[in-house]
């Protein structure tokens, strides 16, 4: 193909994609203006074929993320002890926080055969990602049934001596509420066990914001306790995709996460991460991004999110349908509509080309509408809010019945006939989602888990 082809290719296999850029995507994207985007872009061309694999051979990749990693420290408060590095992303540092925990306490106690973590139950699904791959069993602990956060109380009593780490968010992606940091490092530091906090989502924006004098509640190095922390700069820091630190009290615990094979036959084989070969690009465009951006400007970015998200909630609740979950007061909302058909309203938005994503009912806690609010929804959160309301109202009148069975007892075997009742299939999904999304939440979990592994079997050949 010529290149002008395969350009207008590219572009054109977007067209079914999610129009993020006009801010209808309330998840997954962070765009702040096309001038970052841009830097962010040329920084991750000029090192796309650099490798960093190797920091030997690439001292402009290694020199980049010291000063990523510095920035960082600053962010987080860290004294000159705290090290850290690079990683692709939130998962891949939660990943590596496990696995370092977990060969922390092999090394110094070679004969614990058996490995816990306590993930509170708002905690990322990363983590039981790093519980399955690396063999920590994960002790799911419930939060505050109120406030939504982990508390010291409600972890102590799922400690013992398998216990390799304690992890919280600040904040959790679900509900958006920053657990309690301060009395749970406390706890750490009694029993004498690393304590992971997970700010993949929250720390660079909760940090930022307090730069600028928005009051935030403490969680990062300034914390007694606290051995480390996970922060996306893919996220809230506006850099491209790839772009994850992970930062350890010091480096008698980041020991354990490096790996070095001196046992094979080729180059010496020594990485920070679980990538070997990785592309410089977002090494690169998150100094570039971060250099461009600089902490004045970011606080106030961060400032005026915490304030679209206030505006949001504030007005959203003054409906009679519309209830906030927990007491966020930063950039994440999860809303659920009492009385209103909720799976129809997620439909509903959807058909007004805004995109915000269904979380399921857990324990007491209804099911509700998550918006991860950012940069890129100051122009039209008004527009947001007006659609919202009116489609509650609009859900409210209408009334669409509800799922009427009782799926809690269906077998495997009855999956088929469900799937096509449903509208379901080899085509791909139906564009009104209500009565599926209804069906997924009520499946028995092994099922449903099922279910969806076989459609991503279905949808990457
Ligand atoms: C709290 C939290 N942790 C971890 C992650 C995982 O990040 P990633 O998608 O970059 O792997 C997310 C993603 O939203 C998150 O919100």
């Amino acid at each position: 193909m010529e290149k002008n082809e395969i350009v207008q290719q590219l572009q054109h296999f977007r067209k079914n994609d999610i129009p993020w850029r006009d801010g209808r995507l309330w998840s997954y994207v962070y765009y702040l203006d096309k001038e970052t985007e841009e830097i962010g872009k040329l920084a991750y061309m000029e090192y796309l074929t650099e490798n960093g694999i190797d920091a030997t051979a690439f001292s402009s990749l290694l020199n980049m993320e010291n000063e990523v990693i510095g920035f960082c420290r600053e962010i987080l408060r860290g004294d000159e002890a705290v090290v850290g590095t690079m990683t692709t992303g939130g998962t891949e540092s939660i990943l590596l926080a496990v696995k370092t925990a977990r060969d922390r306490a092999k090394a110094i106690n070679p004969g614990q055969t058996e490995f816990e973590m306590i993930l509170p139950e708002t905690v990322h699904a990363a983590f039981y990602k790093a519980a399955h791959y690396f063999n920590v069993k994960p002790i799911t602990v419930q939060v505050n049934d109120i406030s939504l956060k982990a508390t010291a109380e409600l972890i102590r009593p799922h400690i013992n001596k398998n216990t390799i780490l304690i992890t919280a968010s600040a904040m959790s992606y679900a509900y958006g509420v920053v657990d309690e940091v301060k009395e749970i490092g406390q706890l750490a530091l009694e029993k004498n066990i690393p304590f992971h906090v997970d700010g993949c989502i929250g720390a660079f924006i909760l940090s930022t914001a307090r730069e600028g004098g928005f009051e935030i509640e403490n969680f990062d190095f300034t914390v007694p306790g606290v051995t480390s922390i996970s922060m996306d700069l893919h996220k809230y820091a506006y850099c491209p995709k790839g772009a994850s630190v992970l930062l350890f009290k010091n480096d008698s615990y980041r020991r354990h996460q490096l790996f070095v094979c001196n046992d094979w036959t080729g180059y010496t084989f020594a990485n920070t991460g679980i990538l070997s070969s990785k592309t410089g690009g977002p090494i690169a465009a998150a100094w570039a991004v971060t250099h461009y951006i600089g902490k004045k400007r970011y606080s106030e970015v961060a400032i005026k999110t915490m304030e679209v998200a206030q505006t949001i909630r504030k007005e959203l609740s003054k409906h009679p349908h519309i209830e906030i979950l927990a007491d966020p007061k930063y950039s994440l909302i999860s809303f659920t509509t009492p009385g209103v058909n909720i799976y129809a309203l997620s439909d509903e938005l959807k058909s007004r080309k805004w995109f915000a994503g269904l979380q399921f009912k857990h324990r007491h806690i209804p099911t509700n509408i998550h918006l991860t609010v950012a940069a890129h929804h100051f122009n039209n959160y008004k527009e947001f809010i007006e659609d919202v309301i009116a489609s509650v109202e609009k859900v409210k009148i209408e009334n669409p019945p509800l799922l009427d069975k009782d799926l809690s007892h269906l077998k495997p075997e009855d999956l088929p006939k469900l799937l096509s009742e449903l509208g379901v299939s080899s085509e791909g999904l139906p564009e009104k989602m209500a009565m599926i999304n209804q069906a997924l939440e009520q499946l028995p979990k092994e099922i449903s888990k099922e279910l969806l592994i076989g459609f991503m079997q279905g949808l990457y050949k």
